[in-house]
């Protein structure tokens, strides 16, 4: 039996990597993220988040991200789960159509379709959304900011609208869960949501 594939979205300091990693952990889930989860993605994730990458034009931006996602569904998504593993991933497309659509103004279905063009349309069984107001998440991010958190309130306000659009246009897929409560209380509600994705067939 091939395994689920499970995908936490938010905005920055949503708590979605404390989550994935308690999910993953529960599971017994392969644990990963975008960009990043390969060799070739940490080297597209050192470019795309490191604050000197000043001059990265919004396409470049989307096709890297593209790439990374390319590699690491060819590389690790897909044979994980067809070897029967649950997969937990730390961001996916979805994080693109969000960013690169409503946040740096490009047309979010062709960034989608970029993307399941990447991934050979490989779609998660579950999203889970950690929803928080961006400026109540900006006092959870103490340490040094990447290129992407310093992008202004705006651009935040509008990746939120953009995730919280997604889930609307597809309830069937995602589940919305309040990311201000305590790690725990998160955690009961996104097992809450989890459970039934595991029992189905
Ligand atoms: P990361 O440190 O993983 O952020 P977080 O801990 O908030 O998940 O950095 C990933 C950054 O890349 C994050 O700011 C969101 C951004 N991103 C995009 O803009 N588009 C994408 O498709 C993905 C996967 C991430």
């Amino acid at each position: 039996m091939t395994g689920r594939f499970i995908v936490f979205e938010g905005g920055e300091g949503s708590g979605k990597s404390t989550q994935a990693a308690i999910l993953a952990d529960r599971l017994d889930a392969v644990l990963t993220r975008q960009p990043g989860g390969t060799d070739i993605g940490a080297a597209l994730r050192a470019i795309l988040l490191d604050t000197g990458t000043v001059a990265l034009a919004p396409r470049a931006e989307a096709l890297l991200m593209a790439a990374d996602r390319a590699q690491h569904a060819a590389e690790l998504i897909r044979p994980a789960l067809a070897a029967g593993r649950h997969v937990v991933c730390d961001r996916y497309t979805y994080s693109s159509v969000a960013y690169q659509g409503h946040g740096r103004g490009l047309d979010p279905h062709r960034v989608r379709d970029i993307s399941a063009w990447a991934t050979e349309e490989l779609w998660p069984d579950l999203v889970v959304l950690l929803d928080v107001d961006p400026d109540a998440a900006a006092t959870r991010l103490v340490r040094e900011l990447d290129r992407f958190e310093q992008a202004g309130d705006e651009f935040h306000r509008a990746v939120r609208d953009g995730f919280l659009a997604q889930a609307l246009a597809e309830p069937e897929r995602w589940v919305v869960i309040d990311g201000t409560g305590t790690v725990d209380e998160v955690a009961r509600a996104v097992w809450a949501a989890v459970e039934p994705v595991m029992e189905s067939e």
